[in-house]
């Protein structure tokens, strides 16, 4: 059973993908064809946004913000441990410095305490300006942001919602991607509405952020496009993608209510026996992934192996623990460490059989005993 399929989704919309690629093929517009705008303008819809800026890859739609507000040498940028690499990886990439924070041991998102003692703790060193926050919406569920923009207005602090893999999901009614000051996703094919390369978008009501990212993701370019007014970078979507993801668009919402269907029953098979992530009253995960955490965990690893169930370990390092950022500034951040030690992710895709659910939570429970 594989972790993710994605053909059997590809199965489901082949004639209308077909279509959509042949008419960027025959339209001939590769770069910024008239896909790219109709998607943007529907994913804004979607996620109840004023303006979508789609680029190249997830990573990207983290970066051209910092870029946008001059975020750079001497700044620091406060951002979850318990990620993947590329929330933090923009932040060097900016020149700036990323500054972890503990994360929330139900919630696995980023802890409001210990985001609090992180900026008290730059500001009492002085070496760096607090400027932005990066909080994730980690395996498609919302961070806490009535607290993380309370604490960004008080401190004056740019928040970007990392949105990487919550397109779709939703808090008290407010969607995903619409967190924050800006929000960048990921169209990465293993996510909730992903296309079939790299892709992703910048998510924002700010007119004047939408422009200056739109500016950047294409060489700094403005108007007619032949004088660069600021340095960018090659940013864009390809016109094919954007066809792909108009077409993963129609099936979307069904892909969530499925997911969330094997994430239910997951959750109500697990509670009590294995730790798993919680939902606060009012979230829809989009379920990008569906993690645990257990005691032995390569004891249910090679359960799971045994039984021909995929699995992966997101995420097996904590940030801070990377060698990529052992300079970063040291703080105890106990709860993404032990997280590291003991998540085990499972099979989510909407595409799931009863019966492979009920394979993988017998598997699981066998094992933990
Ligand atoms: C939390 C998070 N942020 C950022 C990214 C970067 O997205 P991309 O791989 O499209 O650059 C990812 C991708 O996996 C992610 O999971």
């Amino acid at each position: 059973m594989q972790f993710i399929d994605l053909g059997a989704q590809r199965a489901k919309i082949h004639d209308r993908l077909k279509a959509a690629v042949e008419r960027v093929l025959e339209g001939g517009r590769y770069i910024l064809g008239p896909e790219v705008a109709e998607f943007e303008q529907k994913l804004a819809t979607y996620a109840g946004v004023e303006h979508v800026v789609a680029c190249a890859n997830g990573t990207d739609a983290l970066l051209l913000p910092l870029y946008a507000s001059g975020i750079g040498p001497g700044d620091a940028v406060f951002v979850p441990s318990f990620t993947f690499a590329a929330t933090a990886e923009v932040v060097a990439l900016a020149k700036a410095e990323p500054v972890f924070v503990d994360v929330d041991a139900s919630t696995y998102n980023i802890d409001i305490a210990s985001l609090e003692a992180a900026i008290a703790m730059v500001k009492k060193e002085g070496r760096l300006k607090p400027k932005a926050i990066i909080p994730v919406d980690l395996f498609g569920l919302a961070a806490d942001y009535d607290a993380i923009m309370a604490i960004a207005k008080r401190e004056n602090l740019l928040v970007i919602e990392d949105a990487a893999q919550s397109m779709g999901g939703s808090a008290d009614g407010t969607m995903c991607g619409a967190f924050g000051h800006v929000a960048g996703t990921s169209f990465y094919p293993a996510k909730p509405l992903g296309c079939y390369g790299d892709g992703g978008a910048i998510l924002t009501d700010s007119d004047e952020l939408a422009e200056a990212v739109r500016t950047l993701r294409s060489h700094g370019r403005q108007g007619t496009g032949d004088v660069a007014v600021r340095n960018g970078i090659t940013g864009r979507l390809d016109t094919l993608q954007a066809a792909v993801l108009l077409s993963k668009l129609t099936v979307f919402e069904d892909e969530l209510e499925k997911r969330d269907a094997v994430a239910r029953r997951y959750d109500a098979a697990f509670a009590g026996k294995v730790g798993i992530q919680k939902r606060p009253a009012g979230y829809f995960s989009a379920n990008a992934i569906y993690t645990i955490t257990v005691r032995d965990r390569d004891g249910l690893k090679a359960e799971l192996d045994a039984r021909g169930i995929g699995n992966a370990f997101f995420y097996r390092l904590a940030l801070h623990q990377h060698p990529a950022f052992a300079e970063a500034p040291k703080r105890p951040l106990p709860v993404s460490e032990k997280l590291a030690d003991t998540v085990i992710s499972l099979p989510m895709h909407p595409d799931l059989t009863d019966d492979e659910v009920e394979r993988v939570v017998a598997a699981v429970l066998d094992a933990v005993g």
